[in-house]
Formats: C-alpha cells, structure tokens, sequence
C-alpha cells in the first residue's frame, strides 16, 4: 500500500530522538535525556483518596459524563487564583480554557493562528516538540537571539519588522532546554514591543513553581495591557504528567477560537482529571507538595553540578539553573553530539543532543542533562561515563 500522507507530515519523522527514547525503557540505562518528575513526587495518595471520594460520592456522572471544552466553572475558578502567583490577576472566567497539558495549550494556538508558511518566532534555542507542533502547522520557525537575561530586544524587534510573525513562543522561567529565566526587565520589554507591533506572544510556563533558588518572576502576561500574550501553564511537573491537566489564560476573543479549535480534538478534557485538580487545589495540597518535591530536585540537581565539575572535560560549559528540569552545557572543542548520543547509549547513558532544539538545526556541540528523574548515585555515574567519553573524543580530535 502506498500510504499517501498530508504534505504537513513531510517534516515530521521523529528520528532526532526516537532511537534514543526507545532504548530508555532498558532499566541499565542512566537517562538524563526526558523530563519526567521523580517518581517519589507524583501524589499517588492525595490523587487515591480524591478520585475515590469523586467515583463513590455520587459524582460519578458528572465524571463519567461529556463536559464541556472550557472545562469545569469551579476548577476554572481555582485556576484563576493559582495564576495569580505567576501575578497574573483580574481574570475573568470565560478568559480561561481548560487544556490537556501545556502542550495541548501549542497546538490549540497553532490551530488558531497558523496558516502554511506563516512565520512564529521563537527563543534559539527553544522546546524541541513546540518545534515540532509549528513545523506540523507548516509554519516558518525563526530563532531570536538570547543571553542570560532573556531574549534580544533589538534582535526581537528587528525580526518582527522583517517577518511579522503570528506570533512569539517563550518559555520564560526555568526554559526548556536552556533552565534559563527572563529578567523581569526583559519580560516588560517582551510585553510592550509586542504590544506595539501587534504580535502575539505564547508564554509557555511548566517550570517555574520548581524554583530552588532566588525569588519568584512575575509572568510576562503580568505585563500585557493589551490582550496580545496567551499564557499556558501545566500540572504535569508540579502534580502529575498523566493527568494530562493545564490551563490556557487569555483574552476572550482569543480563547473562545482556542475552544471552538479544542472542540474539535479532544471535546473537553477528561473530567476525572479536571475534577481531581479541582479538588487537590481547593484541599490545598499543592503548595505543601511541591515544597516536598522541592528539596528533592534541589539535591539532584547540586549532584549532577558537582559530577559535571568533577568528571566532565574542561571544554564543557554549562548554566547552573535556580531551578527547572535541565542542565544545558556544551563544548569549546569541534565535537559532535548528535554522532556522540548512540555512542553514550553503548555506556548506558542518555542525553538529548542539543541540535534538535535548533530551529536550523546547525548547532552541535551542546547537550541537554535532565537531572530529576535519577537517584544521586546514579546521576554520579552516568555523569562519570559521559565525562570520560566526551574526554577521549576531545582527545581525538585535538
Ligand atoms: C517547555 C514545555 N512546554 C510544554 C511541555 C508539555 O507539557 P505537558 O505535559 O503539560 O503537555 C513541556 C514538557 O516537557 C515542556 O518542557
């Protein structure tokens, strides 16, 4: 049979990662190449007792039911107050959509705004499935440039000029694969240059309830005064990935076409998961927990820093997050770590090469390490083999 695919599948083939997150189901393997919480921070015991109580309480109909695509008015409303500590405030109920998971939240405002060959900008380098999500919707990606303190205002409003573009995709704390954070400074200029040009900007934000240091950023929708930044954020790192639970902010025209668009691929999001959120948020379990997992990812995190410093080459340069999921590093020697990663995987160790966060693909000297998904011991070993192997691959190229 010749399967005869939609041309927008021509870009997607998956390959950069597959081979290697296949293999990670080996249990000899040391990943540090997902982004999965620590096990031991998923709250199996909270998550029981609510959707116990949800299914024999008389509630189940309203679980086992349709819903509607915006999601349940009483989880909605504790959404609305859980923004408030990313200083997001003033929202009203029909500026909120119920999403299943932040990446949901991508594909929803592709659906929306995207046509063939429509340019989105984004920081270089950026999440490798948001990437993945644009090139699906046929977009033209392009890269703006960023230091440490977030994105490059003139670069940002020089690619604006030259590509008016749909809109901007950020992930502005804690970013993915960077673990860099905006300044708050950036984060005003973000809001006002786009604001004047009439861009959209798509705030994406997992990671910043995992702060292990330094002091709370508000969000760059904190900043928007004229509707034009959709933020997005997400359960999964904080309560649990297989909820599949996240929440869409913005303004009301903008997220009554994110529903119409969501009708269309999942009707509404699971009412079991809603309801569980609902009530883990109104219980008031969230805070208490995250600040469990908190000292857990803190320890892994200082491990992977302390192993990077003693086995890694020389070469190898890294940003030490105040918090997040990775460790982004890579190398001042002509070494290529896509070609390296099947290699590290003979040692029993996975990282994710930083290439396929590229919008051009043209960089390939960095890696991402996640570190919260391995004990101490274990991400002191991994470490150890890729830090020999990279030593005797600079070797060889010296
Ligand atoms: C930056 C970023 N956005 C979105 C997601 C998707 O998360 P979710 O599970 O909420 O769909 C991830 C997951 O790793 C991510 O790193």
């Amino acid at each position: 049979m010749d399967y005869n695919y939609s041309e927008r599948m021509s870009k997607l083939n998956g390959a950069a990662t597959r081979e290697i997150l296949k293999l990670l189901t080996r249990p000899e393997i040391i990943s540090f190449a997902g982004g999965f919480p620590a096990t031991q921070c998923l709250p199996q015991k909270e998550v029981q007792e609510i959707a116990n109580e949800l299914l024999s309480e008389g509630r189940a109909t309203e679980v086992l039911q349709y819903g509607t695509t915006e999601g349940f008015v009483s989880l909605r409303q504790q959404l609305i107050e859980y923004v408030k500590t990313a200083g997001i405030e003033n929202v009203e109920l029909d500026q909120t959509l119920v999403i299943s998971g932040g990446q949901q939240g991508i594909d929803l405002m592709s659906k929306a705004f995207l046509d063939k060959g429509d340019v989105v900008l984004v920081e270089n380098p950026t999440y490798l499935t948001a990437l993945q999500i644009f090139d699906s919707y046929q977009a033209k990606i392009i890269g703006v440039n960023a230091d440490k303190n977030g994105l490059d205002i003139e670069d940002l409003e020089n690619k604006i000029i030259q590509y008016k573009p749909k809109f901007i995709y950020c992930v502005s704390t804690f970013s993915n694969p960077t673990g860099k954070t905006y300044s708050i400074a950036n984060r005003r200029q973000i809001a006002s240059v786009t604001a004047k040009y009439n861009v959209m900007v798509l705030e994406d934000d997992p990671y910043s309830k995992l702060r292990f240091e330094g002091e709370p950023v508000p969000s760059i929708k904190s900043f928007d005064t004229q509707g034009n930044v959709v933020y997005v954020t997400s359960f999964s790192k904080v309560l649990s990935p297989g909820l599949r639970m996240g929440v869409a902010i913005g303004n009301k025209e903008v997220i009554r076409k994110l529903t119409i668009c969501k009708q269309g691929v999942d009707v509404s999001t699971s009412n079991l998961s809603q309801l569980i959120v609902c009530e883990y948020l109104k219980r008031g379990y969230l805070f208490p927990n995250i600040n469990k997992s908190l000292p857990i990812y803190r320890e892994r995190k200082n491990a992977m820093i302390d192993a990077i410093n003693k086995y890694m080459p020389d070469e190898f340069s890294y940003i030490n997050a105040e918090g997040g999921l990775f460790i982004w590093g890579g190398f001042d020697a002509p070494i290529n770590t896509t070609t390296l990663a099947p290699e590290a995987i003979k040692h029993d160790v996975a990282y994710i090469q930083g290439q396929v966060f590229y919008p051009c693909g043209d960089v390939t000297n960095m890696i991402r390490l996640n570190f919260s998904n391995a004990s101490v011991e274990r991400i002191d070993l991994g470490i150890h083999r890729l830090g020999d192997m990279f030593k005797a691959e600079i070797a060889k190229v010296k």
